[in-house]
């Protein structure tokens, strides 16, 4: 059960409503450690990597309880401070415990997250901003050793807006005592939620989204009750699922702000977009237009889109370009999409894309972005293509299968 059989040709068309977004979820539950109080979150996305971060927290002595998608956890009782080692390793995103664990118990020891199949993902910055804010941190056999007795509000510039470096310096500096600067922060919405989450705990922090974020330490943060952002990639995965398909496709709680790039993308390879009464529409063109995407921080065009739009190209008319800025090896769709007669040139960081037909065939996901736009790929190919993978999907997709399936898609998990 672990392959997305897909028989292509099929139009989406349809409503959905999305989840909350993970890269949103995963933040705030590590948030959930800086109070001794029950935060309460709705909305709570069923993933793999949601869940694996439930187990973290439950490892370092949280409590929680998950009715529906209501999780409510209780950190009061959290006493442990060392990250367990296999969990760590589970998810790298489990980095982003550092800095609430510092935050509470002004001690923390971690395992260094290491690459995963998108590039090295050192956390240099992430060290180097807990330094500046007092933290004494120590790397050795693969561990980190973190006292952050001293810790104290401080000014601290990243020489990249790196999401996690941002929300891990966020959640020390919460209750750090004094003012703590974040020069080039990371503007993703995703940290503008995490810092309304904080806020509803108490924290004072402003400039969440722009180029400083300013955090006044308090004493301690309180429980609250709170529901994340919704996703904005799947989102965009749908509407690129759409696009490719020749279809039409109504996103209830879509946030155009926080998909402007995306969007204008879409809009230049062809979609007409409309909305009303709040929910977004759009309509896919007879013909798909070649575009050039170039990824970036946010505001730029999301690195989580990439893979998707190269699927994208794959089957628009004329050559589409895409340059991969943010991380170094975002490309392992590409021999898959190949597979399907797909005509991609890679040199380094830039993919060359002329657009044809694709025809199905037996692929593998690689990483979860670039899996979802083997999914995609199916959907537009002639014939029948079989993903494996798919629990690899299921780290950032809530029942992709049937999520397709009721927008009219042929897929099926096998
Ligand atoms: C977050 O990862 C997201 N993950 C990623 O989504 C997303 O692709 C990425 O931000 C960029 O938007 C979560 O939020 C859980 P970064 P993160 O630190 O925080 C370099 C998905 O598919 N860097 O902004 O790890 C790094 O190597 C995932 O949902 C350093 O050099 O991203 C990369 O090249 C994939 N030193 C670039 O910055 C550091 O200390 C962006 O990394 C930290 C990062």
């Amino acid at each position: 059960m672990n392959v997305f059989r897909i028989t292509g040709g099929r139009r989406i068309f349809g409503r959905a409503r999305l989840d909350s977004a993970k890269n949103a979820v995963l933040p705030i539950l590590a948030a959930s450690m800086l109070t001794e109080q029950p935060v309460t979150i709705e909305g709570f996305p069923e993933l793999s990597d949601t869940r694996n971060m439930l187990k973290i927290l439950t490892t370092l002595g949280c409590k929680y309880e998950l009715t529906g998608d209501v999780v409510t956890i209780d950190a009061g009782i959290a006493s442990k401070w060392e990250m367990p080692d296999a969990l760590s390793k589970a998810i790298r995103s489990s980095i982003f415990m550092l800095g609430p664990i510092i935050g509470r118990f002004r001690k923390a020891v971690v395992t260094y997250p290491g690459g995963c199949e998108i590039g090295l993902r050192p956390i240099d910055l992430h060290i180097k901003g807990l330094k500046a804010l007092g933290a004494k941190i120590r790397e050795q056999h693969g561990m980190i050793y973190c006292d952050g007795s001293n810790l104290r509000g401080a000014t601290v510039h990243l020489d990249f807006p790196s999401v996690g470096a941002t929300e891990n310096l966020m959640m020390a500096a919460a209750t750090a005592p004094g003012t703590t600067v974040i020069h080039n922060p990371a503007r993703e919405p995703e940290i503008v939620d995490l810092a309304r989450f904080m806020s509803a705990m108490g924290a004072k922090i402003r400039g969440a989204g722009s180029g400083s974020i300013t955090i006044e330490g308090v004493k301690r943060l309180n429980g609250t009750r709170f529901r994340p952002m919704p996703d904005r990639i799947v989102a965009g995965t749908l509407l690129t699922a759409a696009a490719m398909t020749g279809g039409e496709i109504e996103l209830e709680n879509a946030v155009l702000s926080d998909m402007g790039a995306v969007v204008d993308k879409l809009q230049r390879a062809g979609c007409a977009f409309g909305c009303s009464d709040g929910i977004m529409s759009m309509r896919a063109p007879e013909k798909l237009k070649a575009i050039e995407v170039s990824t970036q921080p946010f505001p730029g065009f999301p690195t989580d889109m990439q893979a998707q739009f190269m699927a994208m190209s794959c089957v628009a008319d004329g050559v589409g370009v895409i340059v991969e800025n943010v991380f170094e090896n975002r490309f392992s769709h590409a021999c898959e999409l190949r597979r399907m007669g797909a005509d991609i040139i890679i040199n380094d960081r830039i993919a060359v894309i002329r657009g044809g037909v694709l025809t199905g065939a037996r692929i593998a996901a690689r990483d979860l972005r670039a899996g979802a736009a083997l999914v995609l790929a199916g959907l537009a190919a002639d014939g029948v293509t079989e993903v494996e993978g798919a629990n690899i999907i299921d780290r950032g997709y809530v029942k992709l299968e049937k999520i397709l399936s009721d927008l009219g898609a042929a897929v099926e998990r096998i």
